[in-house]
């Protein structure tokens, strides 16, 4: 088989850079491992950045996100058994967030894919990609128990942290970078109203807790709870019970005269690792590594699906400029473009994450920094706004 991008990978930047593509008269072929079902299914990343929502719009895959998405213009610092709320369009010219899964972004992409696009294979695996640095490259992959060959123009690495795409890239050239951090996340999905109409970011001597939600499945009308708790990296989700979970949320989020959380049956429990980590270059010869395939942010912050989706808006723009115009500029400024992106949410989730967690070997004076650094944000306009201009996020140049 013959393309012109061959992108692995149906994720969010998989599917929204076939999207675009589509779109733009580029043909691709969308090769993923697991099953729709499987990609359909996965509880990942919930917020949206308003620059992500403008590019889905744009993207004609909005439509059913401006239905059930919920518009949010601000969160809730929690510390201190007290509350300080975040606005976002003041401190940042009108910006805002959109509360809607990455599950119906991926829906949505998948159905438009199926319904105007080109091929999407489920259960296709890629093995290797080859010639990456000629103007020839080829994916290897198994699909249907037979191993084939994709020859195409480009290749788009949109295979997540665990793909294989990034090991085409020579390891004399490549550098990556990184840091773990010693608490993981014990999240989940609860059939419970929020108990509070924005997010609510806790720190608390016990650790993180976060409050979040869902918009309400399709014919119920109340919002479901998302919430997490701060674990220790080894923490299997089974040991913890439904109740413990509730109790320990209640302590973490509770506030001088405030109300217990709404509790409900948990539909879905899971640990999320953390990691910061960047891998350089994003491009070699005619590979484009995207999303996850390159970077990985800590979750606190909910940079994750936003950055993937900056990613490949970049890298659709650079290949329809190149394919209108023959110049290459915006290819060959793919990588350094998308990660000084990058780089500045890495920080602003290494900061939202240090501030807000506990860390098992702080000393009481690393303590006291955290928690004058969240009443410097809670009394000082310049702090607070580049806490909201961080999470609401740069716009896409
Ligand atoms: P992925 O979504 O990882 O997509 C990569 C795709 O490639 C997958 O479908 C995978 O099956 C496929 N693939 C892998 N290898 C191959 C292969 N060899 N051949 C073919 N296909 C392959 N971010 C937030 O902002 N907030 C959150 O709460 C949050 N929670 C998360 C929880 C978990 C468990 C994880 C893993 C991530 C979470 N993230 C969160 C991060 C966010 O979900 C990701 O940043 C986002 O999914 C990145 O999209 P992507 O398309 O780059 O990668
Ligand atoms: C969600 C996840 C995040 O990492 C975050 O910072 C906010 C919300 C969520 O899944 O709803």
């Amino acid at each position: 088989m013959r393309t012109t991008v061959a992108i692995i990978g149906a994720g969010p930047a998989g599917l929204l850079l076939a999207r675009l593509l589509d779109e733009a008269g580029i043909d691709s072929v969308v090769l993923e491992s697991r099953d729709r079902a499987h990609v359909e299914q996965r509880q990942r990343a919930g917020i949206l950045e308003q620059s992500t929502a403008d590019a889905l719009r744009a993207a004609g895959a909005g439509a059913r996100m401006d239905r059930e998405g919920l518009p949010h213009t601000g969160i809730e610092l929690r510390f201190d058994r007290r509350g300080h709320r975040v606005d976002f369009p003041s401190r940042t010219g009108g910006r805002s967030v959109l509360v809607y899964a990455q599950t119906e972004v991926c829906k949505d992409l998948i159905a438009l894919r199926f319904r105007t696009g080109g091929p999407l294979l489920f259960g296709a695996r890629a093995l290797a990609v080859e010639d990456a640095d000629t103007d020839r490259p080829r994916v290897r992959y198994r699909h249907g128990g037979r191993e084939e060959v994709l020859e195409c123009s480009y290749v788009a690495g949109c295979d997540g942290y665990w793909g294989i795409s990034r090991a085409a890239v020579p390891p004399a050239l490549a550098r990556t970078y990184e840091r773990t951090w010693p608490y993981a996340w014990l999240g989940i999905l609860a059939d419970a109203p929020p108990s509070h109409h924005e997010l609510v970011y806790a720190r608390h001597d016990r650790g993180f807790a976060l409050l979040s939600m869902r918009p309400p499945a399709e014919g119920a009308d109340a919002p479901v709870s998302r919430l997490y708790l701060q674990v220790p990296p080894s923490t299997e989700a089974a040991s913890w019970s439904d109740t413990e979970i509730w109790d320990e949320l209640d302590r973490r989020v509770e506030t001088d005269g405030g109300r217990p959380l709404e509790r409900g049956a948990i539909t879905a429990k899971a640990v999320t690792p953390m990691r910061s980590w960047v891998h350089e270059p994003m491009r070699h010869g005619r590979l484009f590594l995207a999303g996850d395939a390159a970077h990985i942010v800590p979750p606190t912050g909910a940079k994750g699906l936003n950055l993937a989706v900056g990613d490949v808006v970049t890298l659709a723009r650079a290949l329809v400029t190149h394919r209108d115009t023959g110049d290459p500029a915006g290819i060959d400024a793919y990588s350094a473009d998308c990660l000084r992106r990058v780089w500045g949410a890495e920080h602003f989730s290494y900061a939202m994450t240090d501030l807000l967690h506990r860390h098992p070997d702080a000393t009481p004076f690393d303590d006291r920094l955290r928690r004058a650094r969240l009443d410097r944000i809670a009394t000082c306009a310049a702090a607070e706004t580049d806490l909201a201009e961080g999470y609401t996020g740069v716009p896409f140049p």
